[in-house]
């Protein structure tokens, strides 16, 4: 079974797919971090982050290893990859990537922007996740303070708002619900919660499907 789930920054969809994974078995993907990584590649080169074609030579020479850099999930890597994220043969070089994962069993659970509209299209089932950008703003915020870094809740949102209109205009796979997707609203749900919604939608697909005749 492939679950994608998809929404805005800070919409705790990370969470939730790590969740849904542990919960089913499966594996967990999230994508967003391999765009950050292809960002930091391009920050760490002092490139410039809309040179394509060394934006696609880092995409092709990523390491899977360096997923779990705690580097990637500053602010500053995550707006630089809202950027590189835009650029058609970056989001081309990425795709086998993604897909094999996906395929590979037992299962997988895979987040990001595009993953019900664009790399996994039959995904089993797709998830939509919202939430407030005052409701995401105040969790990123908290997350950075926790990390030992400085933020300024207003600054957060400005940003986070900056990269929703980066993310939903963009041209290349823009950040939006498939028309099949279970939208589920995370601003008001704790952890816990979100966790239960989203097993829910999981589990109404599949009874659904076991009673087709
Ligand atoms: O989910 P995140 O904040 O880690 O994502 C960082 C950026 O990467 C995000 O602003 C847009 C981009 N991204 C994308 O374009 N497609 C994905 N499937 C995942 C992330």
């Amino acid at each position: 079974m492939i679950i994608a789930i998809d929404g805005p920054a800070a919409s705790g969809k990370g969470t939730l797919g790590k969740r849904l994974a542990a919960h089913y078995g499966y594996r967990h993907l999230d994508t967003g971090v391999i765009y950050r990584a292809v960002a930091k590649a391009l920050l760490d080169q002092g490139a410039n982050l809309t040179d394509e074609a060394r934006a696609v030579a880092a995409a092709e020479a990523l390491d899977p290893d360096s997923f779990s850099d705690p580097a990637l999930k500053s602010q500053t890597v995550g707006e630089a990859a809202s950027v590189v994220s835009a650029l058609p043969r970056v989001r081309a070089a990425l795709v086998a990537f993604q897909r094999q994962f996906a395929a590979t069993l037992p299962g997988a659970v895979l987040d990001g922007r595009d993953i019900g509209t664009v790399i996994c299209p039959d995904a089993d089932v797709k998830i939509f996740v919202v939430a407030d950008a005052g409701v995401r703003a105040h969790r990123r915020t908290q997350e950075a303070l926790a990390r030992g870094e400085a933020a300024d809740e207003a600054q957060v949102l400005a940003d986070i708002l900056k990269r929703d209109e980066r993310d939903k205009n963009r041209a290349a796979a823009p950040l939006k619900a498939a028309d099949d997707a279970h939208l589920l609203d995370n601003s008001h749900l704790d952890i816990e919660s979100g966790v239960r919604a989203a097993i829910d939608i999981v589990e109404a697909v599949r009874a659904g499907r076991q009673s087709r005749p």
